[in-house]
This record gives structure tokens, C-alpha cells and sequence, in this order.
């Protein structure tokens, strides 16, 4: 099968960032979906795992060509074959997902993946628009529902909810479900274009992440938020969002911090303060890891009722070494609205 991946971590506009390889077609294990991958979309994390390391691993023994590494975190495809405990899709079936990021990835056209954290993919929707969901979705839901402790059914109405960096691919999946929970959305953006896509998606405030955030929310008497996320710049936006938090609030990252966070001032408000990181279930294959397929079944159903949107915002054309280059670099200038996607195998 046709492959795009990387023996060596090199900057993007290296000639060899990305290559096209011949690759066999993987054997599915008992819980796996071999699926053929027909859209996918592009995360930052794709990015941070291809980016240069020092020192560069140490290829000087000769050996034949490392295994290439295949990148692709959200695709959408249809099943081509199913491993032998499998239970819940069939060959034909359209499905969607985020993955597993110890596997290879989607830049392929087979990929494994197990059941447990499949969706059905949306009827009647696009693959590259129903591509740009799944791992973004995934971080959203489980940041505001799982770790912020939210109700995504309307318990928490009118409660307000701050989400910093509102416009980016997990945001515009946040916004949309915390719209849809009824919670009172404040999302953040920098540029005209933004701050419109997220009050498109129906965020009910938008203020400016690189300026006064609690100055901007005291005017808009909101200086007292019981829940906030960040998903960007943790260690810029901390200290705006422990000033801002209610008493008993929540918060929530999905970003590291590069420097110590001073965690003693949320003690007096008794605040707790959560991480969020899509590959937990997959990565250590917990009990409950089944909820990502839920969670993607029941996004497909808000796309297909029309509660929510896709956040595809430019197919940027075929899935090829090219077009993934040209993602990336877009994806680390850091201001890329909604999702990129690329849809049909080239594979050149
Ligand atoms: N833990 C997890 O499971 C998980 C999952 C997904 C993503 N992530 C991480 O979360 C981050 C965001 O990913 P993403 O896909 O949502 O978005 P993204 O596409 O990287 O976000 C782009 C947006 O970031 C905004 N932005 C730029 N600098 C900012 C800053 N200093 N503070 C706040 N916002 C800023 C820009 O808005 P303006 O142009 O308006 O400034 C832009 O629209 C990445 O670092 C990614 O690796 C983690």
C-alpha cells in the first residue's frame, strides 16, 4: 500500500520532511478494523511528533531503511476488514476516528485501528468534512464533560465557560458542544477572522487571548468563572485563568506548561485543576476506553441533525507529500482557523 511518512525528524521545508513509501498492507489483531483511509485531517500534534530532535537518532550502522514513521491522527474511511473479536462494524461500514498515536497513523491507505474507539461515521456528510472531527471532538468533549465535570445535557444551563483559543481545531468542537449543553460560551481570538468563526459557532462573548483577560471579562461583569479551558500557551494564560476562577471552580489544559505553574494559589479557592489528553484511553487501554466510540456515534449524530458543523475550514487537495507538507507548515505558524484536511490517496 502507498504510504507517506519520515525516517528522520527534519525541519518542513527539508526535501525528505516527508516521503512516499510501499508499504505492506497491515493484518488486522482480533479487535482491529483494517480500514481504507479516504479523508484525513492534520492536528498540531502531527507537527510536534515529525518535528526536528537533537540529537538526531543514530542511523551510522548501516542498517537498511529505518521503519518509516506514518503520521494522521483523525480519518474518516470505510472497513475493509475486521479481526476476528470484532463486534461492532462490518467490511463496507463508513467509519471515523481519531486512533491511537502508538500506531501508525492515517497517511495511508490501510490503516488499523481498534473498534473500541470507532465512530459510524455522519450519513450523509463528506469525508473530508466528517475528517476533520474526530480527534478534536474527542479533546473537547472529554475537557468540558469528563474533566471540567459539565453536563453535555443541559444541567449546567447558563453556567459560564471560558475557552481560550476558541478558533483552533479543539476550540471550534468546544464552542459548538458547550452551545449545544446550553452553558454560556466565552471564547477567546486575537483576529477579526477568528473571533467571527467563533461567534459563527456561537460563542456568546469573544475577548482577545493576547490582551487583558480579566480586565475584558470585568467589563463584561464575568469575573468569576466556574470553569475554564485552555488550549493554548498554558504558561502565558495561568495566571489570568487562577485570578478568574470561581471558588470550587475547575480547570482544565490540554497543553503542557514549560515553566512550574504556582499551584498554591488555587488552594484558598479550593479549585481543581485537570489535564486532558486525547490518548490517555487508547494509550493505556482503559476499562472505559469504549467511551471514544460513544463519544464519536453521538457527534456524528449532532453533525447529522444539524446541531453542530464540521470545523473543516480548506481542503487543501489529495493526500500526498506535498499537500502534508503544506499543512504542517501552516499548522506551525499557529494560526490556522478550524481543521485542514485532505481528502483521496495519491500517496506521491
Ligand atoms: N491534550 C490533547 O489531547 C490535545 C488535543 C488536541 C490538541 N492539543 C494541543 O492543543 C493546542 C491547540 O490545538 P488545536 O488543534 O486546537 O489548535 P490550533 O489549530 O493549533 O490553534 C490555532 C489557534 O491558536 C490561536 N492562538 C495562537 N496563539 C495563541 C495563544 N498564545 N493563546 C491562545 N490562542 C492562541 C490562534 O488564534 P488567533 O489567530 O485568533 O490568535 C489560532 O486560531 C496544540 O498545542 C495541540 O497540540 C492537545
Amino acid at each position: 500500500m502507498k504510504a507517506i511518512g519520515f525516517a528522520r525528524h527534519l525541519p518542513i521545508d527539508h526535501e525528505q520532511a516527508f516521503e512516499a513509501y510501499e508499504l505492506p498492507v497491515p493484518e488486522p489483531g482480533p479487535s482491529d478494523l483494517r480500514v481504507a483511509v479516504e479523508a484525513v485531517s492534520i492536528n498540531p500534534v502531527d507537527t510536534k511528533v515529525r518535528a526536528p530532535r537533537h540529537p538526531e537518532p543514530d542511523h551510522s550502522d548501516n542498517r537498511a531503511d529505518p521503519a518509516p514513521r506514518v503520521l494522521g491522527f483523525d480519518a474518516c474511511g470505510v472497513v475493509d476488514a475486521v479481526g476476528s473479536a470484532v463486534t461492532r462494524f462490518r467490511p463496507g461500514d463508513a467509519v471515523f476516528y481519531a486512533g491511537d498515536i502508538g500506531r501508525p497513523g492515517s497517511n495511508a491507505e490501510f490503516q488499523l485501528v481498534d473498534e473500541a474507539i470507532v465512530g459510524c461515521a455522519p450519513q450523509g456528510v463528506d469525508p473530508s468534512a466528517a475528517a476533520a472531527l474526530p480527534l478534536t471532538a474527542l479533546t473537547a468533549w472529554e475537557t468540558l464533560f469528563d474533566r471540567l465535570g459539565l453536563s453535555p445535557d443541559g444541567e449546567d444551563a447558563g453556567t459560564p465557560v471560558l475557552l481560550i483559543n476558541g478558533a483552533g481545531g479543539v476550540g471550534s468542537m468546544a464552542i459548538q458542544l458547550a452551545r449545544v449543553a446550553g452553558l454560556k460560551v466565552i471564547a477567546t481570538a486575537s483576529r477579526a477572522e477568528s473571533r467571527q468563526w467563533c461567534l459563527d459557532l456561537g460563542a456568546d462573548e469573544v475577548v482577545d487571548h493576547f490582551g487583558d483577560l480579566p480586565a475584558q471579562l470585568a467589563a463584561r461583569h464575568l469575573d468569576s468563572i466556574p470553569a475554564i479551558a485552555c488550549f493554548n500557551d498554558l504558561d502565558r494564560h495561568y495566571p489570568a485563568m487562577a485570578k478568574l476562577v470561581a471558588p470550587q471552580g475547575r480547570l482544565a489544559s490540554i497543553v503542557g506548561n514549560k515553566t512550574p505553574l504556582p499551584f498554591q494559589e488555587l488552594r484558598d479557592k479550593s479549585v481543581g485543576f485537570f489535564w486532558e489528553y486525547m490518548f490517555t484511553r487508547p494509550r493505556f487501554d482503559t476499562p472505559d476506553k469504549g467511551r471514544q466510540g460513544e463519544i464519536l456515534d453521538t457527534v456524528a449524530g449532532m453533525l447529522e441533525d444539524g446541531r453542530i458543523r464540521t470545523t473543516r475550514h480548506e481542503v487543501l487537495g489529495r493526500i500526498n507529500v506535498d499537500n502534508l507538507r503544506a499543512a504542517h507548515r501552516l499548522l506551525e505558524g499557529e494560526h490556522v482557523i478550524g481543521k485542514l484536511t485532505l481528502a483521496g490517496f495519491d500517496g506521491q
